[in-house]
């Protein structure tokens, strides 16, 4: 983490920052700010979470951010507020996090950015920088542009503004929109923000270029300056070039399987290229979380929007959406018939170290099962009770277990469908002996097959080659 700068006179000039909305991306960045030694009001109209926050609780799991988030609210450089008005006015550089999910059509629904934007020209009361770091479509940045001279405008009428420069309550309230797009994966995210591997700035003026230069200077990374617009498309591809990444490996594990190759293999030994890389090549059951599924497809609709075909981030959405039936089929295969089987479901979140369920493989998993008519016993470290939320306990169909060992209890088969550390690291002879049946399916390609099989389970996973063996197995 880095080294604490005590800053007396709080965000860069005299002002706190403010950070909008305290969400996955706002809290973390919030919090990171406080640590690097901004004074930081961390501003969400969800009274509940700011209530929630001033308990001293953090809202969501994520390593490291409780004592962050304990350290800040003792040091006062944290102070949660549900006036999001005062907020802004107080604050000289506004971060907006809100959420920016997905319509119907695929587009994002920006109406949080822009009741935000609103919010911002009713208190724009000196010079703002606006940042935006939620994840946007290009061209945002300009509409809440718009919106600011416009509100700002409404609110105090014609004050010699034009374009950006906008008059606001006061005479000759300026400000500034500017891009910058977070990189934050959850379950890391505090380790991110201390360690970019890239800063990535769109702006429009020096002075934008210089507060938000000066706010990150603690951290060591090349920063990269841009215009609005490329900033926004820089984080819009990189998440549709790492889903491209994922569904990429997840066709060769498909073509593993049918030829009896090894598709961890294969990863490396394309990996070892490094124009292509190692990271992003893990064969499952397909990316799921918050970001990439809505993220591929709002940029699948910008490109549509602007006639430029989008094939082949359709491609990677349809590859992506048959990996449960692709994972489903191998414990059909293991199985034969799936009604009134108890299948012990390890793994809810839609990844380690997240309690996070939004758009998770492993809950479609579980869809999947009880519409087959199987009875499920469910355990995740940290997502079960996101998880209750959808599927609630009733007993018999939907378990949920205090560990993995009681979930295997009387199981037909046990699939892995987050690949958590302590599941790699559960002692398998007791996971075998508590089963009715020793049927293993690895959606995460986390343990060794042929310890696996060498335990006694009849062991499947993901492109390595398992269905065959396991053919062989038992064709003796
Ligand atoms: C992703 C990006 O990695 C971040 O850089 C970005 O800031 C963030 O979205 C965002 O836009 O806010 P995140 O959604 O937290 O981060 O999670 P990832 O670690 O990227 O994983 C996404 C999904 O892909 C998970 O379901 C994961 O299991 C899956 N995945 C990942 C694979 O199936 N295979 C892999 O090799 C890697």
């Amino acid at each position: 983490m880095a080294a604490v700068r005590d800053r007396k006179s709080g965000g860069p000039g005299k002002e706190p920052i403010a950070v909008l909305g305290m969400g996955h991306v706002g809290l973390p960045t919030a919090l990171g700010f406080a640590e690097l030694g901004w004074q930081v009001l961390g501003a969400d109209d969800m009274v509940e979470k700011i209530d929630h926050l001033k308990t001293g609780k953090a809202t969501f799991y994520e390593p490291d951010m409780q004592e962050l988030l304990t350290k800040h609210l003792a040091s006062g450089r944290f102070q949660p507020t549900k006036d999001v008005d005062a907020a802004v006015a107080a604050a000289r550089v506004v971060f907006v996090c809100v959420g920016t999910p997905q319509r119907e059509n695929g587009a994002a629904d920006l109406s949080q950015i822009e009741s935000v934007a609103r919010t911002i020209a009713r208190n724009l009361n000196g010079y703002k920088l606006v940042v935006e770091k939620s994840t946007v479509p290009a061209s945002t940045a300009e509409r809440i542009k718009r919106t600011i001279g416009r509100y700002a405008r409404t609110e105090t009428p014609a004050n010699g503004t034009n374009g950006r420069r906008a008059a606001g309550k006061e005479s000759g309230a300026r400000f500034d929109v500017a891009s910058n797009p977070e990189f934050l994966q959850e379950g890391k995210a505090i380790h991110n923000f201390f360690h970019p591997e890239r800063i990535v700035i769109g702006v429009e003026s020096d002075q934008a270029r210089q507060l938000l230069e000066d706010i990150y200077r603690p951290l060591k990374c090349p920063i990269v300056v841009t215009d609005l617009a490329t900033s926004e498309l820089i984080k819009h591809s990189a998440n549709a070039f790492l889903s491209t990444k994922i569904s990429f490996i997840n066709m060769i594990s498909d073509i593993c399987d049918a030829v009896g190759a090894d598709v961890a293999s294969v990863a490396r030994g394309i990996g070892l290229d490094p124009r292509i890389g190692h990271q992003f090549l893990s064969a499952g059951i397909g990316f799921g979380g918050y970001c990439f599924p809505k993220d591929l497809k709002a940029l699948l609709y910008l490109a549509e929007e602007h006639g430029v075909p989008g094939g082949i981030l359709r491609a990677v959405e349809d590859v992506n959406l048959r990996r449960i039936e692709v994972f489903m089929d191998k414990l059909r295969h293991a199985l034969w018939v799936l009604q009134g089987k108890k299948i012990a479901v390890l793994g809810l979140a839609f990844k380690p170290l997240t309690d996070d369920i939004r758009e998770s493989p492993a809950l479609r998993v579980v869809e999947e099962l009880l519409k087959e008519g199987a009875a499920v016993r469910l355990y995740d470290p940290e997502a079960m009770p996101a998880a209750q939320q959808v599927y609630p306990e009733a007993p018999g169909r939907v378990d949920y277990c205090r560990s993995a060992y009681e979930a295997a209890r009387g199981a037909h088969a046990v699939v892995i469908t987050t690949e958590w550390e302590e599941f790699r690291k559960l002692n398998w002879k007791k996971m075998q002996e508590a089963m009715e049946v020793p049927v293993l399916v690895d959606g995460r390609n986390l343990l060794d097959p042929s310890a696996m099989r060498e335990a006694g389970f009849e062991y499947f996973s993901m492109g390595r080659g398992s269905r065959q063996v396991a053919m062989t197995a038992s064709a003796k």
